[in-house]
């Protein structure tokens, strides 16, 4: 069974894209400049809508169908303009979404909830110099008090900055966010 159709049955029961992530909501300031952006492994679009939303042309990715199709009809019900990109990041070349980027690469990239390090290894890859990454990743330390995600989907603690090389951290956070125990990276390419 691919990653897609994994994911397309944990969204079966879903209608609706869900909310936007509070960690990147809170950078809005930030985001405020970039004219594009990609949510990476985004889901049904809850955040990639709330991007859209602020005026900045979005890409989102994932590898379920399903999740897209949420996405794209909830955009059209909003007035939103809206790209979907169904690949599986775990084996899809990145030049493939390097080339759709257009113009060199995207003016922020968002990974939440997503771990492969490979990816985050190669975030710089996608884009543009100056431009902005925000990753978050639950870390080991959930397991303290939640069973889910499990261990494979975890970094370990000071983990994701180094895993982000290529980038110039402009902050990291790592503790309890709420109930989850999470690291939080935001990060620019150097150009
Ligand atoms: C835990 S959800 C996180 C969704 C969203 N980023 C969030 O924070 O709410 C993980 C997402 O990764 C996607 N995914 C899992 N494996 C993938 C892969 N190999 N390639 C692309 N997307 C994948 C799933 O479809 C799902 O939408």
């Amino acid at each position: 069974m691919t990653a897609g159709e994994r994911w397309d049955a944990k969204y079966a029961d879903w209608q609706e894209p869900g909310a936007p992530s509070e960690f990147v909501t809170g950078c809005a300031e930030l985001l405020g400049g970039c004219p594009t952006a990609v949510d990476l492994a985004g889901g049904a679009g809850g955040t990639a809508l709330w991007l859209a939303q602020q005026g900045i042309h979005t890409t989102l990715v994932d590898a379920s169908g399903r999740a897209l199709q949420i996405a794209r009809d909830t955009a059209d019900e909003r007035g939103l303009r809206l790209r979907t990109v169904q690949a599986d990041l775990e084996s899809d070349p990145l030049p493939t979404l390097d080339e759709l980027s257009g113009e060199g690469g995207w003016h922020a990239a968002v990974c939440t909830n997503f771990l492969h390090r490979p990816l985050l290894g190669a975030l710089g890859t996608l884009l543009v110099p100056g431009g902005i990454a925000l990753v978050l990743i639950a870390t080991v330390d959930n397991l303290l008090h939640n069973a889910r995600p499990g261990r494979p989907f975890l970094v370990e603690r000071g983990e994701l900055p180094v895993l982000c090389s290529g980038l110039e951290p402009i902050s990291f956070d790592e503790g309890w966010f709420g109930q989850r125990h999470e690291a939080r990276l935001v990060a620019r390419r150097l150009g």
